[in-house]
């Protein structure tokens, strides 16, 4: 076992260690538009959901040698965004848009990504997305001395195909999400294992 005090980490290697830690990721594949209405796509796997009530998620987005990416910069400057989730079948295209290209080039245009436009959002989805959330920003929080945004947005809209949705649950075996591990390696759901209810107690064994 190696003890490792976090104070004497650098940024990179705390990264190295966080990024292997914190998994299987999802991936939110962002889709923002700048000022000048150009659409931006890339994913991001510091991801999760963070309230139900109004639906709310969060996204980590680092920065580029101190300068904002395109997606920060984007959100700030219109203040919404859509995540688009990853399934096992868009690992390339998704890949691929994480390529940095220079600020104002659309990834969607550059990868051939059919765009749906969205009901509450100026940003538009992805089609092949099988669900995809429409959010506005709620706030943004500066994290750190690296430093990082936690980008917060209110879920205004989700969009879910048919398939995916029973009795108002997803269904996760025809899902098929995609997880993210370290760099370039991503994993699919394994086995699914089934554990009973622990919401009301059971019987109690006898002493
Ligand atoms: C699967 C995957 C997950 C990623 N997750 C993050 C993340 O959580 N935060 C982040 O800042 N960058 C993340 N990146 C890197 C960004 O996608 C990359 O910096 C991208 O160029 C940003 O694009 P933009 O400048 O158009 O916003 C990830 C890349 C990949 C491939």
């Amino acid at each position: 076992m190696q003890s490792i005090e976090a104070r004497n980490l650098s940024a990179a290697r705390a990264y190295a260690l966080l990024v292997g830690i914190v998994v299987p990721r999802p991936i939110a594949w962002i889709t923002s538009i700048d000022s000048q209405g150009r659409v931006n796509a890339a994913p991001f796997s510091c991801y999760t959901f963070v309230c139900n009530k109004p639906p709310m998620i969060a996204v980590n987005i680092g920065r580029r040698g101190g300068e904002e990416k395109d997606t920060e910069r984007n959100l700030r400057a219109t203040g919404s965004f859509v995540v688009n989730v990853v399934t096992e079948d868009l690992v390339a295209p998704m890949h691929e848009s994480s390529r940095e290209y220079p600020a104002g080039a659309s990834e969607p245009e550059l990868l051939s990504l059919e765009l749906v436009p969205s009901q509450r959002v100026r940003p538009p989805r992805i089609a092949r997305s099988p669900i995809a959330l429409e959010c506005v920003l709620e706030r943004i929080i500066e994290l750190g001395q690296a430093p990082s945004a936690l980008v917060i947005g209110e879920v205004v809209v989700f969009h879910i195909a048919n398939e995916l949705l029973t009795d108002g649950r997803i269904d996760v075996r025809r899902f098929r999400p995609l997880a993210r591990l370290g760099g370039p390696l991503y994993a699919r759901l394994g086995e699914i294992i089934t554990m009973p209810s622990v919401g009301t107690p059971g019987p109690r064994t006898p002493r």
